[in-house]
């Protein structure tokens, strides 16, 4: 038995898309398990370039299964235009080499809709989503005004449920927010079209997770966004709507707890996060253009195209990650990216407002917008590090700011990624 869950361990864009392809040569099912479009992958290989959003990145393997699982909320139309865009690009979607689960909920046209009115309506103020309706998908989800994508095959039950819920959000867009309502004969006729190609896809999921379980198959839940997003634990509410920590893979997949063997926790070197709210380590100015330009690839959304805010490493916020979601492992990402700085700091501890040393993130984030980081400073290498393939041919410098970060956090760091290309990678520790 081996099921692998890889985790987002600060506020999403880690480098998982990169670490997650290189797991799926190995992998033979890859799960998506919470979020939806609002993930981007960026993947180079061999000088090609493949972005995924929602479709789990295992699809360019050629042999593997891809399971879109019921706690993804799918936006049925750009499902299929990346479908469409990966066909494109050579890769072989069937409906054996990707499931889709019935049970998932629907983004809805009115989802996008209202998460771009709602931020408007936020002015400046607002969370500084994606907009393409994951909150408004998953509040409906809840409040039990959801479409699944189970109710796309039966055109007369989705008629009925359309019948039902849009008039409610038609009220909402043009009353509240002074919007555009959508008309009922052409949402249902698009999302009909979506259902008819969508249909050899989907299917129940959780037959398939306990079938390929039973073969003892090798399986890569792939987590999308990070710990301080996850819903529960993150820095509410400036976070996603799932849970993007260990335990959303058994709800969001119907893979059980006890089935999972390894949780793998993917960390930059050093810390970035995209849209508002509070980031103890955050770097302004000229020290944080450094970071977000250094490399092949910059830090810039590959969902939104939004410069991130970038800062150093920070232990508390990781050790918090690594305890909310039972860490065995860490992936370290962008390692090179740090040849670039002088020096490098780390934040070890916040000082609280009583001026005591904290190790850990308080989970009341009330207060984190006024903790101060304590910094320990490591010397950086200035050598270019992105062509070593072992450890051993590190600079000493790389070592040492390795095992630091293993010692700060009790946890061994199994992979290091050196740049965007699978070849720069170094394996520590095999997984599966
Ligand atoms: P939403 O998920 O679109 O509702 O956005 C909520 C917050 O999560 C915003 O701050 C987004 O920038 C952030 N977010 C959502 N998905 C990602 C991701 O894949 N990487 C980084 N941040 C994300």
């Amino acid at each position: 038995m081996s099921v692998v869950v890889t985790v987002g361990c600060q506020w999403g864009d880690e480098g998982k898309g990169k670490i997650i392809d290189f797991l799926c040569r190995e992998a033979d099912v890859v799960i998506r398990h919470q979020g939806g479009n609002n993930a981007g992958h960026t993947i180079l290989v061999e000088g090609q370039k493949y972005i995924f959003h929602i479709v789990p990145s295992g699809i360019l393997k050629p042999d593997s299964m891809n399971i879109i699982g019921n706690g993804v909320v799918v936006d049925p139309f750009k499902l299929l235009e990346e479908m469409d865009h990966l066909t494109a690009q050579g890769i072989r979607i069937t409906p054996e080499r990707l499931k889709i689960s019935g049970q998932a909920h629907v983004i809805m046209p009115y989802h996008r809709q209202l998460d771009g009115l709602e931020e408007e309506r936020r002015g400046g103020k607002g969370i500084g989503t994606t907009r393409r309706g994951i909150g408004p998908a998953y509040m409906d989800k809840v409040a039990r005004y959801g479409v699944r994508l189970y109710d796309l095959l039966h055109e007369d039950i989705l008629r009925k449920r359309v019948e039902a819920i849009l008039p409610l959000k038609n009220a909402i867009i043009q009353q509240v927010y002074h919007g555009q309502p959508l008309d009922p004969d052409e949402l249902l006729a698009s999302l009909n079209a979506c259902g008819r190609r969508l249909a050899p896809f989907i299917t129940d999921t959780t037959e398939v997770v306990e079938q390929v379980l039973a073969e003892g198959k090798k399986i890569l839940c792939e987590g999308a966004q990070g710990t301080m997003l996850d819903i529960d634990f993150g820095t509410y509410p400036y976070l996603t709507s799932s849970n993007t920590t260990a335990g959303g893979v058994c709800t969001g997949s119907a893979i059980p707890p006890h089935k999972i063997s390894t949780v793998l926790g993917i960390a930059k070197a050093y810390t970035t996060r995209v849209g508002e709210g509070p980031f103890p380590t955050e770097l302004f100015g000229e020290e944080a253009d450094r970071l977000r330009n250094a490399g092949p690839v910059g830090e810039y959304g590959a969902t939104t195209g939004r410069p991130r805010r970038c800062g150093w490493l920070d232990i508390p916020q990781m050790r918090y990650a690594c305890r909310v979601s039972g860490i065995t492992h860490i992936a370290l990402t962008r390692l090179d990216i740090l040849s670039a700085v002088p020096e490098i700091h780390v934040a070890t501890a916040y000082f609280d407002q009583a001026g005591q040393a904290r190790p850990v993130l308080s989970a009341d984030i009330n207060v984190l917008g006024e903790c101060r980081p304590v910094y320990e400073t490591l010397p950086s290498w200035r050598e270019d590090i992105s062509t070593i393939t072992r450890y051993e041919d590190l600079p000493r410098a790389a070592q040492a700011y390795v095992k630091a970060v293993e010692d700060w956090l009790k946890v061994p760091v199994a992979m290091i990624s050196v740049g965007p290309q699978r070849h720069q990678t170094i394996v520590r520790q095999h997984l599966f």
